[in-house]
């Protein structure tokens, strides 16, 4: 398929493999945390849409908080610095946290806001991503719940962007110039 101003690219996922998905999360979520009013926290920016699609499948009470940090500037390669741009308005102490993540890379980013939730003493602390890449920089990272596992490629569409653009893409496509550069797996076409 063909994007202005991306070029030719691939549907990694469409928005009927990501809603089904999203659904059975949604489900799990539900049960796992019935009775227990647990607090999502969702990371700006490109954590909103999977957030926004998977508190309408949970069907038992909860609240939701957002956090912002940034790592990638406009570009495609993880900075490795994680720095905090805004903070949460809940009290955390006691309370059932799920870190809600759109996608996973290097590990960094949610390692450091794993640790940084740690601090203030919540009664559990998992983690909740989207999509998962294959890279080991953090292999104590592994998130507790993940939607797909991906290659190694650059993804945008569904929250995700280039340089803040193509958040709004209802289905999930893999960038072709950085998918053939960066090993990993084999990619689905659609
Ligand atoms: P990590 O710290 O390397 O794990 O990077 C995680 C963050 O980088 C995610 O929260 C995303 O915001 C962003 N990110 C990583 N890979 C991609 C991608 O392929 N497309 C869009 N954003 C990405
Ligand atoms: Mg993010």
């Amino acid at each position: 398929m063909t994007l202005a101003g991306l070029g030719e690219v691939s549907v990694l996922l469409s928005a009927e493999e990501i809603a089904d998905r999203v659904r059975e999360l949604g489900a799990r979520l539900s049960l796992e945390y019935e009775g227990r009013n647990p607090l999502f926290v969702s990371i700006l920016k490109g954590g909103i849409v999977f957030l926004s699609d998977l508190i309408r499948s949970v069907t038992t009470p909860h609240e939701i908080d957002f956090l912002s940090v940034t790592s990638y500037g406009a570009r495609t390669q993880s900075s490795g610095r994680v720095r905090l741009l805004h903070d949460l308005s809940s009290e955390v102490r006691g309370r059932d946290v799920l870190l809600v993540e759109d996608i996973v890379d290097t590990g960094r980013t949610l390692r450091y806001l794993r640790d940084y939730l740690a601090l203030r003493g919540p009664a559990s602390l998992r983690v909740c991503v989207l999509l998962k890449k294959p890279t080991e920089d953090v292999p104590a990272m592994e998130p507790d719940l993940i939607g797909f596992q991906i290659p190694n490629c650059y993804v945008v569409g569904y929250g995700m962007d280039l340089a803040g653009q193509y958040r709004n893409l209802p289905f999930i496509v893999a960038l072709d110039e950085t998918a053939g550069t960066t090993g990993g797996g084999s990619r689905t076409s659609a």
